[in-house]
């Protein structure tokens, strides 16, 4: 059977995400051709609507930041016209959600959705809210990675992919954790296998929640069967990364 390959990009979290690793991530999406594209969330940062302390200096820019993050989706589906391609819900476009379901007055109101904000159908994008499972195939799923798609957060890289995977005991990748990792557990039913998809934002800007963290920019591609999914990690180093045996830097 031809085998297909996917990309997996997610926590860019526009407008704080990082231009060096998000042009580099671009120019692979040029050069190499998938058949599957999963965006898996927080790809907005949706700072305005976050239930957090709000800093004066950037409230009020959620409609450039939605501009910004179309931008995006639009420059991916000009690379790739042919693959498909979702959106994972993170916890960051929960906040939309969120805010909606806490203001009666905005109920049976169109267009509050990141669908409609983000003119998905035009880009032929399918938006996958959190609780759905995104199967890949029958034996493994892509998440965003947070409690509300069932997922497990640690602090350290790997321990997320092993909560996660002992939790939900099937094989997948999620983000969230802005680390890269993973683990792997064989069972009397087969070898499965969680992976964490780093981050693709800028760390200098999100000073406010977390300073110096233990995060790495990257993301992540995989050859498939319908049986098997063999992932390939990309760590962004120094604005580098290698993918079969070809140099991307930015
Ligand atoms: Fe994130
Ligand atoms: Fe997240």
């Amino acid at each position: 059977m031809k085998l297909k390959n996917g990309i997996v990009v997610g926590d860019t979290h526009i407008p704080k995400e990082d231009k060096r690793a998000i042009k580099l991530v671009l120019e692979v999406l040029s050069d190499i051709e998938y058949d599957e594209i999963h965006l898996c969330g927080d790809i907005i940062e949706c700072y305005d609507l976050s239930r957090f302390r709000k800093n004066p200096a950037l409230i009020g820019k959620m409609k450039e930041a939605i501009e910004q993050t179309e931008a995006f989706i639009k420059d991916i589906r000009t690379r790739q016209p042919k693959a498909k391609m979702w959106y994972l819900e993170g916890n960051h476009e929960r906040r939309l959600n969120k805010a909606v379901w806490n203001r009666p007055e905005f109920w049976g109101l169109r267009g509050l959705t990141w669908q409609a904000q983000l003119n998905l159908d035009k880009y032929k994008c399918e938006y996958v809210p959190a609780h759905v499972m995104q199967h890949v195939t029958g034996k493994f799923i892509v998440s965003h990675g947070s409690s509300e798609d069932g997922c497990v957060l640690r602090k350290h890289s790997g321990y997320s992919a092993k909560g996660t995977l002992e939790k939900l005991l099937i094989s997948g990748i999620a983000g969230h954790g802005h680390r890269f990792g993973c683990s792997y557990l064989t069972t009397p039913y087969g070898v499965l296998y969680w992976y964490e998809n780093a981050w693709l934002g800028d760390v200098e800007q999100m000073t406010e929640y977390v300073v110096r963290p233990n995060w790495q920019l990257g993301f992540s591609d995989y050859w498939r069967d319908t049986e098997q999914v063999f992932v390939q990690q990309h760590p962004i180093i120094n604005y580098r990364c290698v993918i079969n045996g070809k140099v991307y830097k930015t």
